[in-house]
């Protein structure tokens, strides 16, 4: 039996490209969205991979999408927590909402999610979590307080996770992907970027989703067992922790 795999933000982006790589390695994939109907549509006929929306900071919505998903297609084997977003500014001209849309959003959805399945993979013996992390939750950005604080908090989600659930067949990981080629990098400046991003990247260029879809695929495999509360980085030699 193929097993099943959730990739939240799976329409877009890196999400996509999880989605997509998930599919290609024998997954029966799910790939959720948060309002971009017309790119979940789009994703939707181009990989008939079903897609579902809901918003992933808030943990109703994940309860009833999650079974939804689960009656659809079948208990969730492998969960990717992708979804995120940026609100980027200055801490000092920072509001309440930036930083609670970012923390919700970006690291409430971990809770939000990962509560919904991790009862039945205890149950039978067998989870993957991958969470989505980023280099800016590693090493701090500029303009990114929020933004920072909630991607290192998936980290030591990760860590966490990763002891209480290590006995039970269940391995929890986070990828730290550094500057990669999406529609989220892709709002940064072409002049910022080619002055400022690319030349701190040893590998001299962004990394592209595919790249990041490798190594879920890599840790959501049945013999990736003796993988868990491990950060992966995948950021072209940029930082190394
Ligand atoms: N791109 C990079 O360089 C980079 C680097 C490090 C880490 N990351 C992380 O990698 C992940 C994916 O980034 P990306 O660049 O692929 O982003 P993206 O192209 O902006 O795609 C984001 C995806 O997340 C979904 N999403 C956003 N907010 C949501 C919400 N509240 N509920 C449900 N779904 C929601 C979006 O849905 P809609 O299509 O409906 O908007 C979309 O499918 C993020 O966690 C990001 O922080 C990215």
């Amino acid at each position: 039996m193929a097993r099943v795999a959730l990739v939240t933000g799976g329409t877009r982006g890196i999400g996509a490209a999880i989605s997509k790589a998930l599919k290609a390695a024998g997954y029966k994939v799910a790939a959720t969205y948060g309002g971009n109907d017309a790119a979940a549509q789009k994703f939707k006929e181009e990989t008939g991979i079903p897609v579902y929306k809901w918003d992933v900071a808030s943990f109703e919505a994940c309860a009833a999408g999650v079974k939804q998903v689960e009656a659809d297609i079948g208990p969730i084997d492998v969960l990717v927590n992708n979804a995120g977003i940026t609100r980027d500014t200055a801490f000092h001209k920072m509001t309440l909402q930036q930083w609670n849309e970012v923390i919700n959003t970006n690291l409430g959805s971990l809770f939000n999610m990962t509560r919904q399945v991790i009862e039945g993979m205890r149950a039978r013996k067998f989870g993957r979590i991958v969470n989505i992390s980023s280099i800016n939750g590693q090493k701090g950005q500029f303009g990114q307080v929020n933004y920072s604080a909630a991607k290192a908090g998936d980290i030591g989600f990760t860590k966490a996770l990763a002891l209480e659930n290590a006995k039970g067949g269940i391995t929890v990981n986070v990828i730290a992907p550094g500057y990669i080629n999406t529609e989220m990098v892709q709002a940064v400046p072409k002049d910022v970027l080619e002055k400022n991003v690319i030349p701190q990247i040893p590998v001299n260029r962004l990394g592209e989703p595919e790249e990041i879809a490798r190594a879920v695929v890599f840790l959501a495999a049945d013999d990736a067992g003796f993988i868990t509360g491990s950060t992966l980085t995948v950021n072209g030699g940029q930082y190394h922790v």
